[in-house]
């Protein structure tokens, strides 16, 4: 009984989730700068893939963390990062942010989360935060053979500890990164251009299968 209501309470938040986000394409499709905000973040991460999806943590970053860009994973950023990138948040959603103009352009209908509520926000993503990589434990990383990984894996996160994956779960993990950055236009070629820097895949896959979680 419990069970089943704790799922039909996930369900209806889940739905809630699905109508806000809908909300949030909306705006971004009649807002000129639509196609910016569209591309902060990439479309790869749904309100399922939320850790501790009944919380109130997940359910404040489904209800304020849609309402200009795609879901944000909490695993994207290292627990020191997230409270600077809120407080930045925060006063976007206030109207006090930097890019004023566009942000006041669509602010009508943006709602920003209480003082109480942005703990609550700051205490959940730095829980479920990334853990990066120790350079002590991974000298390597600064040898020729972690190059390929170290300059292609901290462009928007800090780079991550290897051991939060399998081998096998870090070549997916590094082809959606690829599309990532596709998404977020960021280097991507992997084929060789004279004078343009060239996403290593096989060297990035090798480095990390080196240290994965066995
Ligand atoms: C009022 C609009 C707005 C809301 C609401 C909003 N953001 Fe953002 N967000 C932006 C803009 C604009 C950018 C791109 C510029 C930048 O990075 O500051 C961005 C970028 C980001 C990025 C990518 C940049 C980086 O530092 O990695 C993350 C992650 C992010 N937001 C997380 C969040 C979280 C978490 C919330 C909810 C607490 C949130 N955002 C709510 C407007 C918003
Ligand atoms: C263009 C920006 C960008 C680059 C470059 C990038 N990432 Fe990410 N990374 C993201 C975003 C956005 C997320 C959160 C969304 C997601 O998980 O797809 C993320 C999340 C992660 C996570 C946490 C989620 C998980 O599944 O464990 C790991 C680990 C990660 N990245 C590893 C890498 C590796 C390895 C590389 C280098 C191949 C890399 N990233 C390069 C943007 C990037």
């Amino acid at each position: 009984m419990r069970a089943s209501s704790a799922l039909l309470a996930a369900a209806l938040a889940l739905a809630a989730a699905a109508d806000e986000m809908e909300d949030a394409k909306r705006r971004w499709a009649e807002s000129p700068h639509g196609p910016l905000l569209e591309r902060i973040l990439p479309p790869t991460f749904e309100p399922r893939d939320l850790p501790q999806a009944g919380s109130t943590g997940a359910a404040l970053v489904r209800r304020y963390c849609v309402q200009c860009h795609n879901l944000p994973n909490p695993a994207m950023h290292n627990a020191a990062k997230w409270p600077g990138i809120v407080d930045r948040m925060v006063q976007r959603m206030q109207g006090r942010g930097n890019l004023g103009p566009l942000m006041s352009e669509m602010m009508a209908g943006v709602s920003a989360p209480t003082e109480q509520e942005t703990r609550t926000l700051v205490a959940y993503l730095r829980r479920n935060a990334q853990r990066p990589l120790d350079p002590r434990r991974y000298p390597d990383v600064n040898r020729p053979e972690g190059e390929a990984f170290r300059v292609a894996c901290n462009q928007c996160h800090v780079l991550p500890d290897p051991q939060r994956h399998t081998a096998a779960e870090w070549r997916a993990v590094v082809s959606r990164m690829q599309e990532n950055m596709a998404w977020m236009n960021r280097v991507v070629g992997t084929k060789a251009v004279p004078g343009e820097p060239r996403l290593r895949v096989e060297e990035i896959n090798a480095f990390l299968a080196k240290h994965a979680r066995q």
